[in-house]
């Protein structure tokens, strides 16, 4: 199986989790009304789970089990030890390699819902038609797909963010500069102790945003359809049949 012939996260991975806590306590209400009452019998997909920060979340908030799908080896080596490192999440989530859409394979119908959040960006709009084709078949009817979408373009940022994080002794400063032609990014991370500067990392990265009004357009005539679900986010669900 394929798993992640280019994984921009092999090196990124070791920062990127320390900054997606506060993304996560911002979708933690909306996971809640999405999947808070499922059973313990039902199943979510959590697509592109990175290092497992929404997983855990999203555990919290449902009791059905969940499927991690992950391509990149950094990034599962961290999700696994996170679920493997605490016993409900261990009997719960299964962790999977691959990559959408053909990872999508090794799943079986039904699934109650899904979770795609920071991710469908990296993804190219054929790999997005193709994953959201297939997810059409598992869905089980009145199953819901939570989607991060990004605010339209007259919102959508253009300054340099920058984020700090202390671990002990040292800390992590992250900055996110996305570049002026929308699709690419540039994230650079510091390792500080004090004023010295131990480390520099800087990482280049393709993105293509997605709003909310662009993912209706790539849904239109698929079957599937979707709607605002608070903030930075879309539920996809099946349409009814005519
Ligand atoms: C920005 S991270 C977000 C991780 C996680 N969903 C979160 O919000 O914390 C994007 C993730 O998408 C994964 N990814 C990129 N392309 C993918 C693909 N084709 N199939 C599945 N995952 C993919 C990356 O390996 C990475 O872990």
């Amino acid at each position: 199986m394929t798993t992640s012939p280019d994984d921009s996260y092999q090196d990124l991975g070791e920062f990127h989790d320390l900054f997606m806590t506060a993304p996560w306590d911002r979708l933690r209400p909306a996971l809640r009304t999405a999947f808070g009452s499922l059973d313990p019998g039902a199943t979510i997909l959590d697509l592109g789970a990175g290092t497992g920060l929404g997983t855990r979340t999203l555990a919290a908030v449902t009791r059905a089990r969940i499927v991690a799908i992950e391509p990149s080896r950094t990034m599962r080596a961290v999700l696994t030890a996170r679920v493997a490192d605490d016993a409900d999440l261990a009997h719960r989530v299964t962790v999977r390699a691959g990559l959408l859409p053909d990872a999508l394979d090794d799943v079986r119908w039904p699934a109650a819902g899904f979770v795609c959040a920071h991710m469908l960006g990296h993804l190219s709009a054929d790999t997005r038609a193709a994953t959201f084709d297939r997810l059409r078949t598992l869905l089980a009817p009145g199953a819901v797909g939570l989607v991060t979408v990004e605010p339209d373009g007259t919102e959508a940022a253009t300054g340099t963010l920058t984020q700090e994080r202390q671990i002990g002794d040292l800390r992590y400063v992250a900055r996110y500069l996305p570049l002026p032609d929308g699709n690419r990014y540039v994230s650079e991370y510091e390792v500080r102790d004090g004023e010295l500067v131990l480390r520099q990392e800087r990482f280049a990265g393709t993105w293509e945003p997605l709003t909310l009004d662009q993912l209706r357009q790539e849904l239109a005539g698929t079957g599937l359809s979707a709607r605002p679900h608070g903030d930075g986010a879309a539920l996809v669900s099946l349409e009814p049949h005519p």
